[in-house]
């Protein structure tokens, strides 16, 4: 029944890729592994932002935000699970690994003692604030690069939902951040750098293309999307939202 219920979520009123239509053929062996690669690693993202989505929904109500809030938030939760199959299924025709096992330390967000309200501060700022506004900037590239028909609708379908994504972050920032205190906001400004270093990292560096048009084009391209996006949205918005996200930016420079 669940497993029903779940196809049903995920599937209805999205396109359905043409896996038939996947043109890999002409690559060999060896691009084909690096590109299924490159898949992999996006569903094990995909599959931990559920994780971080998972945990942050039972505090929603436990700090007292209303249940608009839990019952948008499931729709995210049924997105990355969405996200998690299609980059697998990618990954599996691509030759590579089609199934996923999150290791222990991945099933988990640890609290690390903090109150509710900052453990949703905490992952608001970082999953959504950094991760999800700077995806889509990622994403949208993906998406002009990727010419398969497969990859293509693939891609498109992760792009969208995350536009979907970083909006319902920006407004959870706005419900969240106002409430904390001075030595809160500073905490959470600490805890920025550390945020935007992860992010940086991940996202970061360079690398030739493997295959465009398959969804792994040159790193670079990637690189300057994410920094774009720091730089046009994350950094204005988190200033307005009363963060001294420009200092913890360049902290998160200086000593990456
Ligand atoms: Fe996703
Ligand atoms: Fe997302």
């Amino acid at each position: 029944m669940i497993d029903k219920l779940h196809r049903k979520i995920a599937e209805a009123g999205y396109p359905t890729p043409p896996w038939d239509a996947l043109d890999a053929g002409r690559f060999d062996d060896h691009v084909r592994a690096r590109v299924a690669a490159e898949w992999e690693v996006r569903a094990r993202s995909e599959a931990r932002s559920l994780v971080v989505f998972a945990s942050l929904v039972p505090r929603f109500t436990e700090i007292g935000l209303p249940i608009a809030v839990t019952s948008a938030a499931s729709r995210l939760l049924a997105d990355e699970a969405r996200h998690t199959e299609l980059c697998l299924r990618l990954a599996g025709a691509l030759g590579g690994r089609d199934s996923l096992q999150l290791g222990p330390d991945e099933r988990t967000i640890p609290d690390e003692g903090l109150p509710a309200h900052l453990f949703v501060a905490r992952w608001t700022v970082s999953m959504f604030c950094i991760g999800e506004a700077a995806s889509v900037g990622m994403l949208d590239e993906l998406v002009a690069q990727a010419t398969d028909p497969c990859v293509r609708v693939v891609a498109q379908i992760l792009a969208s939902d995350e536009h979907l994504h970083d909006r319902f972050g920006w407004d959870l920032a706005e419900r969240v951040i106002p409430t904390l205190r001075d030595d809160e906001r500073a905490w959470l400004e600490v805890d920025l750098v550390r945020g935007f270093r992860h992010y940086a990292a991940v996202n970061g560096g360079d690398g030739p293309a493997i295959a465009p048009q398959l969804g792994a084009p040159a790193k670079q391209l990637l690189a300057r999307a994410f920094t774009r996006r720091i730089d046009d949205v994350i950094l204005p918005s988190l200033e307005a939202l009363g963060l001294r996200a420009r200092d913890a930016w360049a902290r998160a420079q200086v000593d990456p």
